[in-house]
């Protein structure tokens, strides 16, 4: 089987200076690709900067051949990130929104800034790099997106509320952007990884650190922002040398009169039927919840005359 190449296009990861991103960053270098490096260089808490992180990936691209840059901003200055890849390499093609940091505490605990910076690295991030990027994407018809996600966000993480929240948002952030983007050639899906880094490496035991290489995550990465690859909005869990695919699962629900007789007691008193995934359902829009609806519900005019139109407009009856 050839290689999976990237050739004349240009990368961005963000957070490249160790752990995922780094890894992302090699591997795009070594297949043919211009890589912009980011990184803030700070702890892992989000403390501190500096531009060694990204300096080092850079040399280790360059020293293996391949062309890379540095870029030392905050991802929360995006527009700075993606600056740099055009002013070096004239394009971009694949943004892998990798940055990250930690802020574990209780909810008891946790203060507005702990809540604060993990929501500006992680959503806002990702979000003043994919928006920089966008008018490039849509012009020339190309592009892809990683996002990062993570199973505290998924599933929910004891101490880590800041970061589930932060990382369901790559979820739902993903899927709007692979619908805004699927006219434009544009793919957006999103991963929650698991691999050694010094994210992981004070909360797993040596031994299973061993087996969650950072480099078992860059295949499916490198797969999912190939040029031929179709897949967009899809969730994935991947380490480890572990790839799996999530979906929304939706039970086939209760589905009572809305009139009168819909109280509590009536939907308590069918309350299994909430929650029966023997016939379950796998969304994929706000509009599969409205055919339902439109299927159960006998809309009548309002007294202008109008009736709602569950394709999201309000129709005239004529
Ligand atoms: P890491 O700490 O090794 O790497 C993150 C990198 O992002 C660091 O080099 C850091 O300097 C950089 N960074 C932090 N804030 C930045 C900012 N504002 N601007 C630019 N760069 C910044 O951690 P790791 O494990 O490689 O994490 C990568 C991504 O994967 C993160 O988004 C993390 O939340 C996510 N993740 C990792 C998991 C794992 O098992 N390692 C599990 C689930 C999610």
């Amino acid at each position: 089987m050839s290689e999976l190449r990237y050739d004349g296009q240009v990368v961005v990861v963000t957070g490249a200076g160790g752990g995922l991103g780094r890894a992302y960053a090699l591997a795009y270098g070594s297949r043919g690709a211009s890589v912009v490096v980011n990184d803030l260089g700070g702890s892992f808490k989000g403390e501190g900067n500096s531009t060694k992180a990204a300096d080092v990936v850079v040399d280790e691209i360059k020293a293996a051949g391949g062309k890379a840059v540095a870029n030392y901003d905050s991802v929360t200055d995006g527009d700075k990130i993606i600056e740099t890849a055009i002013k070096n390499f004239g394009r971009i093609d694949v943004l892998i929104n990798n940055a990250g940091i930690l802020r574990d505490i209780s909810f008891k605990n946790m203060k507005d800034q702990d809540w604060d910076l993990i929501i500006a690295v992680h959503v806002k991030g990702s979000y003043k790099c994919a928006r920089a990027a966008w008018p490039y994407f849509r012009k020339q018809k190309y592009g892809r997106v990683i996002n990062t996600a993570s199973a505290a966000g998924l599933f929910g993480s004891f101490g880590q509320c800041n970061y589930s929240a932060a990382k369901l948002a790559m979820v739902g952030f993903t899927e709007t952007l692979a619908k805004e983007g699927a006219k434009y050639n544009i793919h957006a899906n999103v991963i929650a990884p698991i691999a050694a880094s010094r994210m992981t490496q004070t909360v797993m035991p040596p031994d299973v650190l061993e087996n969650l290489k950072p480099d078992w995550v860059v295949p499916l990465v490198a797969v999912l922002t190939h040029k031929d690859c179709q897949e967009t909005g899809s969730i994935y869990e991947v380490g480890g040398g572990h790839v799996a695919k999530l979906r929304w699962e939706r039970s086939s629900g209760l589905l009572l009169k809305a009139d009168d007789t819909y109280t509590p007691g009536a939907i308590l008193k069918k309350w299994d039927k909430v929650s029966d995934y023997s016939n379950p359902e796998y969304p994929t829009g706000v509009a599969d919840f409205m055919g339902l609806l439109e299927k159960s519900m006998k809309m009548g005019p309002n007294d202008k005359g109008e009736t709602l139109n569950f394709k999201g407009k309000v129709a005239l009856i004529t």
